[in-house]
This record gives structure tokens, sequence and C-alpha cells, in this order.
């Protein structure tokens, strides 16, 4: 009965006929990309962490895929806020939630951008970065907590689309429980838990070499290497967060059962950066098919059958 099987679910309000999407990252930059998305089977299509004007971002190469996941130092290269904006517009075509991803450089870039949103009709909320490891100079203020509740102040104070958040990923349980309190004090809408691990070095023995560019080849670790890291972030949220709060996986998916492990931690949606820049937009469909085949065979109809059920060992 593969027909009564769900995969849907709900983010900030907006209804995604499949509970899995891109992670903002690899190929969601450009109109082609986006619509790209927009056309194939992902619930839902986030665009590139937007900022206040254009970017190159940083020398290449930025991005090396290895056996065990992927390093990269890409340093938000994107269009500019207006663009991803104005792209609404178009995403209105597809049967999907559109959201944006914001990563202002400075507080005011944030507010600016948060601001300026407020404009635009059809973004169905904004994943505000606060992790991206890859700007030199810049920290990622998702470890700062002040620093998190500062913004935070200023952009839900402004925002007139439902705020998500994308954290860092956190190690150390009393980490944990400072961002959960800082995040329950906000009206915010859901939590992605996480970007890449932040400074990671990949090297090639052979040359002896660094495999990136950027930062003397440190970089943010996504794929196989960090579904654990993933995994403890989406449960320990799951845990600490008000219900209202939803959590969206991110880390490590390449297939339904990483996608099935997320949504046992806690996950309401899933996102898929690392395999999505390998395989394309088919990875939506393959992921959604594994998934809902494990669905099948455990005799889950649906993924609130199971979502946050991970069991303790008595
Ligand atoms: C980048 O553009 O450097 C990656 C984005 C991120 O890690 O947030």
């Amino acid at each position: 009965m593969s027909s009564s099987i769900s995969l849907s679910t709900k983010i900030a309000g907006s209804v995604l006929s499949s509970c899995l999407y891109n992670a903002s990252g690899p190929l969601c930059s450009t109109a082609e990309e986006l619509q790209a998305i927009g056309k194939s089977h992902a619930g839902a299509i986030l665009s590139k962490s937007a900022t206040l004007q254009k970017r190159q971002g940083n020398e290449e190469p930025r991005y090396v895929d290895t056996r065990w996941g992927s390093i990269n130092s890409m340093g938000l290269p994107n269009k500019g806020y207006e663009f991803y904006a104005q792209f609404a517009q178009t995403a209105q075509a597809y049967d999907k939630p559109y959201f944006m991803s914001v990563s202002g450089l400075s507080h005011e870039d944030n507010l600016h951008i948060i601001k300026e949103l407020a404009n635009f009709e059809n973004i169905a909320a904004i994943e505000l970065n606060l992790s991206c490891p890859n700007v030199p100079g810049k920290p990622q203020t998702g470890y700062d907590f002040d620093q998190s509740r500062y913004i935070l102040e200023l952009v839900c104070a402004q925002a007139k689309q439902p705020i998500g958040v994308k954290l860092p990923p956190y190690f150390d349980m009393p980490h944990f429980e400072m961002m959960a309190a800082v995040l329950n004090d906000f009206p915010i809408s859901f939590v992605t838990c996480i970007n890449s691990i932040g400074n990671g070095l990949v090297i090639d023995r052979d040359s002896e070499s660094v495999v990136i560019k950027p930062k003397h080849g440190f970089g943010g670790i996504g794929g196989d290497f960090i579904k654990p890291t993933a995994l403890a972030n989406v449960r320990k949220f799951y845990t600490l967060l008000d219900k209202k709060i939803s959590i969206i996986g991110c880390g490590g998916v390449k297939n339904g059962a990483d996608a099935f492990e997320h949504i046992l931690c806690g996950a309401s949606a899933v996102q898929i950066g690392t395999q999505f820049m390998r395989e394309g937009t088919g990875c939506f469909e393959r992921v959604a098919g594994e998934l809902t085949d494990l669905m099948r065979e455990k005799g889950y109809q649906n993924i609130e059958s199971f979502r946050g059920k991970l069991r303790d060992i008595t």
C-alpha cells in the first residue's frame, strides 16, 4: 500500500508534500539551479545564503568531495538578497514553499535584509544562517550566545516572514543548553541542525598539500563524516526546545535510512547537501523512495508515527 505512505510535513506553517529538500549551499545560487529544485521531488526550495551585496566568494578550488564527505570554503558566493527575494515570484510556479537563507556579514546587514524582505510576497520563511565558517575574519555567530540573542532580538522584532535559524554543530552539553535557552525566548519557527563542522582540514598525502585554497585549506566538513554529530544536535535540540519550534535535520544524508534516522531523532524535515551536490536533483526522488520503502517495512504511514521516538537502552 505504498500510495498511503506520506512524507508530508509542515514547516513554519507551510505544508511540504515531501519532508526532503535541499540544504542551503550547493546548487541553489542561480535561477536555473533554483528552478531545477522547483521541478524536482524536493518538498521545498531553499536559496543560497544571501548577503546584502552579491559576492564572488573565496578563491578556487574551494569545494572538494572525498570518499567520506566534502570540505568547502565557498565564502558565501551569491547574487545578493534582492535576487533571491525576487526569485520568490518565479518560485510560485512550483507547488512548494520557497524558503530564503540570509547570512548578512554584520548584524546591521541582517537587519537591513530582513526589513527589506517584508516587502516581498511568497517567501514562506527565512532561514537565518548564524553558522557560516568560511568568511575570513567573521566568527560563527552561533558560537556566541550573547550575540545570537542580540541578533534574534533585532530580527524577530522586524521580520514579516517566519524566522528559522541555521545552527553550527555543538559538542558540549552546556552549550546545547545555553543555545536552547536563547532560542526558546524568541518566536522562531524552526532550527536547522547542522551547518558543516567548521574549520576541518583535508589533505592530499601524495602532494603533501591541502585540497582547497582559502584559509590555508581549512573549511567546513560535510557528508558522511558528520552524520553522528548532526543526529546528536537534532536529538538534543528536539529535547530542549519548545515543541512549537520544528527541527530540520541536515548532515550526512545520502539515503532513505539516513533521513529516517534524522526523523527518529526528532527532525520534521531533512535537508540534503553534499549528496545533492554529487547527484543533482534526482537525489530527492531516490531518497524519498528509499525512505518510503523503509517506512512500509516498519509499518509507518507518515513521519509523525516515528518522529522523535528514538529509544534509550533500558
Ligand atoms: C559558504 O558559502 O561558505 C557555505 C555556507 C555556509 O556554510 O553557511
